[in-house]
């Protein structure tokens, strides 16, 4: 696949894994729009990645669908047909699920989840039209793809995502369109200053503060890859074509279990093959 020259949006793309991402594909010769929630954020990430003439840098809230159509028509006026679209924007608040209010629901699930429906009903239809293929990852997380007890409503987000972009996958590869679910675990960023963008009608209820276990692991920053590695991590994983983009070797035992798991749980029956051919026209199976 040959990106250079070419545009890809990436939310979140002004701190952390995003501005990671944003790097790798300036260097592969993109196009690169940065969209992002905060000023400062964006001003620092402007310094970082230099090439004025290849980076566009806007401010958005990825919860606001008028603002994203008009920040795509912004991207497009500036460099023509978005190719690739990272979204990648989101928050990062654990807790003990019971104290969990619909507020820390709906401004994860507004975030995490929503701002990747919004990026897709934005852009998605643009990339089909243009026809000239594309590329959609999400950032999901290690979270989305095995237990991690103590963080239900941030593994719903993540969770949801994964399933997103493996079916999506089927629906578009054969329109030139792929889609990949990323799936970090513990990079460097600054997910730790995410309750400072949360809106005040969803304010903080205490849930993200009673998260004891975290805080008594203490500092584990030394264990962290950059945002640097998980950015040349995404490059070649939309090189490649790949589903699952992973960044660590250290989750295998989790996959393996859960792959296993499911597999064991499939019920010893005779099988139909009526339905076996019918759901495999329907399912990717
Ligand atoms: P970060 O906080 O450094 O970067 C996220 C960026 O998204 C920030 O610049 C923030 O201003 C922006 N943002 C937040 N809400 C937004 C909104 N409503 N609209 C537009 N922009 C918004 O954090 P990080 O870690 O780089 O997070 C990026 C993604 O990676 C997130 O989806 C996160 O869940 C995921 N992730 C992070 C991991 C880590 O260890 N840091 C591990 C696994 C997944």
């Amino acid at each position: 696949q040959n990106i250079e020259g070419k545009t890809a949006f990436v939310t979140g793309g002004a701190s952390g894994i995003g501005l990671g991402i944003a790097k790798a594909l300036l260097g592969a010769g993109m196009n690169v729009v940065i969209a992002d929630i905060r000023d400062d954020h964006l001003a620092e990430a402007g310094e970082e990645l230099g090439s004025p003439d290849r980076v566009l840098a806007l401010k958005l809230d990825i919860t606001d669908r008028d603002a994203y159509a008009k920040a795509a028509d912004e991207a497009q006026a500036r460099f023509g047909n978005i190719h690739i679209l990272v979204n990648n924007a989101g928050v990062g608040v654990v807790g003990p699920t019971e104290l969990a209010t619909y507020a820390d629901w709906d401004w994860l699930m507004n975030v995490n989840l929503g701002g990747v429906i919004n990026g897709i009903v934005t852009v998605l239809p643009r990339m089909v039209a243009h026809g000239e293929g594309g590329h959609i990852v999400s950032t999901a997380s290690m979270s989305g793809v095995m237990p991690h007890p103590g963080a239900t409503i941030y593994v719903t987000t993540k969770g949801a995502v994964v399933s997103m972009m493996e079916s999506m996958r089927g629906e578009l590869e054969g329109r030139g369109i792929i889609c990949s679910a990323f799936c970090p675990g513990a990079v460097a960023t600054n997910i730790q200053k995410s309750q400072e963008t949360r809106p005040a009608d969803l304010s903080d209820t205490g849930y993200g503060q009673a998260d004891k276990r975290r805080q008594q692991a203490g500092d584990m920053s030394h264990l962290f890859q950059t945002k640097e590695e998980v950015g040349q991590r995404v490059l070649r994983g939309i090189l490649a074509d790949e589903l699952y983009i992973l960044t660590h070797s250290e989750f295998r035992p989790g996959i393996e279990d859960r792959a296993a798991a499911m597999v064991a749980a499939v019920p010893d029956l005779p099988e139909n093959e009526e339905y076996k051919a019918t759901f495999a026209m329907l399912f990717r199976n």
